[in-house]
């Protein structure tokens, strides 16, 4: 039999409601802050990427999917920022739509390692704003993600913010460190030492327990900002405290893109284990013209799904119940109830009704595995009648209600309305 391709999951009929219920909130959410759904292509032009992402981060080093045909190399696109970019540089949105708001929900794929809370194939949500460099923007976009954490009933979070300052700031900074590491390679992981020579911001926030004892006795403030960038932060963090933002400076906080440029951030949660950030962002001010666009600032943050899911409280994944299941005895009944079935539908009523014919035991236990929050039973005296048995599958009450009063009561109860 085959198998799944190992960091990849099904996600099943049981468990797509949770995906629907954070789907709906993300997009509710997004419209209030007049954000636009966006949805571009899974598969890139891998250059996209090593372009965006830049060579040295380990995404494009070890984890892209690559996809050859013929002379062209693709990639399973392993992020969603740098493909939209693209879009707005190659639908021309930086001429017609100005200052531009779009979110996107989608699979991203990486070849990592697969353990709890990191996959293969998984899911961001995110969003991008791309043609303004103002710090307002930031808080307001960090803000938003607080918001849409609290909308999933989510606690216990942390967002961790620092500034990367602008080009010439990092390339200070990664002087600076460069100095101070030089004389402790030996003390680093192997990962590090490559890091050292290709990428040395990434040894701040590397896991392994060597080189945090390295990293803590480095003396890292934000001196290496230049005033401007200074400025931009001291504003992004008022705005912040204007919006009753908990959030914490954390000069250590560096990100394995090379795009990011001045304010980044990351949000973890303590019960995801090692991998336990939910998302992250940050402004990538250069993108635009790297890709070849104007010089415009931008920014954007991504959660992923499937650690969203971990932490969000059980009420909140569980799909209330709303099923009404319909258990007919004899022919005539299993007629009658194929057009109540119908009615039901139409007025908007989840409903369905066990097609075999299973004796009563056997329906009532069909509608206990499928959740049914009403079972209602016709047989022949409800026939007679012209009524049906409501049964309460939470009190366990029953009674008779009439054909003609059905689809009022039932509504009562399933939507409380
Ligand atoms: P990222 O930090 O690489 O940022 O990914 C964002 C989030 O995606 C992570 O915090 C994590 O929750 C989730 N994630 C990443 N890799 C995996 C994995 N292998 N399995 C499960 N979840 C994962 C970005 O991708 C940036 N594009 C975010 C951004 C948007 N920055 C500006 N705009």
């Amino acid at each position: 039999m085959f198998k799944k391709t190992p960091g990849t999951k099904d996600i099943l009929p049981d468990e797509v409601s949770s995906w629907q219920t954070i789907e709906e909130t993300t997009r509710n959410i997004f419209s209030f802050y007049n954000y636009k759904e966006i949805r571009p292509p899974i598969i890139e032009e891998a250059a996209l990427f090593n372009r965006s992402l830049g060579e040295s981060a380990e995404i494009v080093q070890k984890q892209m999917f690559l996809v050859k045909k013929d002379k062209d190399v693709y990639a399973l696109r392993p992020e969603g920022t740098a493909s939209i970019v693209r879009a707005y540089l190659e639908n021309n949105l930086d001429k017609t739509a100005g200052l531009i708001k779009v979110y996107y929900i989608g699979p991203m794929f990486r070849a990592e390692r697969p353990q709890k809370g990191r996959l293969r194939q998984f899911h961001h949500l995110g969003c991008e704003v791309i043609g303004s460099q103002v710090p307002y923007l930031d808080a307001e976009i960090i803000s938003l993600a607080d918001n849409l954490l609290k909308a999933y009933t989510i606690e216990g979070y942390e967002i961790k913010i620092n500034s990367l300052g602008c080009t010439k700031d990092k390339k200070e900074f990664t002087e600076v460190l460069r100095k101070s590491l030089k004389d402790k390679i030996p003390k680093l992981c192997d990962d590090c030492k490559v890091r050292f020579k290709t990428n040395v911001l990434r040894i701040l926030d590397c896991k392994n327990e060597g080189c945090i004892e390295v990293v803590k006795k480095l003396d890292i403030r934000q001196n290496h900002l230049c005033p401007e960038c200074k400025g931009h932060f001291d504003k992004v963090k008022e705005g912040l405290d204007s919006l009753n933002i908990d959030y914490k400076v954390n000069p250590y906080l560096v990100r394995g893109l090379d795009y990011y440029t001045r304010t980044v951030f990351e949000i973890i949660h303590g019960d995801l284990g090692a991998q336990n950030a939910l998302g992250a962002g940050g402004r990538y001010d250069n993108l635009v013209h790297d890709l070849g666009g104007p010089s415009t600032g931008a920014i954007g943050f991504a959660f992923g799904i499937e650690r969203l899911l971990l932490v969000a409280s059980r009420e909140y994944r569980v799909e209330s119940k709303k099923l009404v299941y319909i258990i007919t005895l004899g022919e005539d009944a299993k007629k009658e109830g194929l057009k109540l079935l119908n009615n039901l539908r139409r007025a908007g009523i989840t409903s369905d009704t066990d097609y075999e014919d299973k004796s009563l035991k056997g329906a009532l236990r069909r509608a206990n595995d499928l959740s049914a929050r009403l079972v209602l039973i016709i047989g022949e005296d409800e026939l007679k009648k012209g009524a049906v048995a409501l049964k309460d599958m939470v009190s366990g009450e029953q009674k008779e209600v009439k054909q003609e009063d059905l689809i009022k009561s039932l509504k009562l109860i399933v939507t409380g309305q």
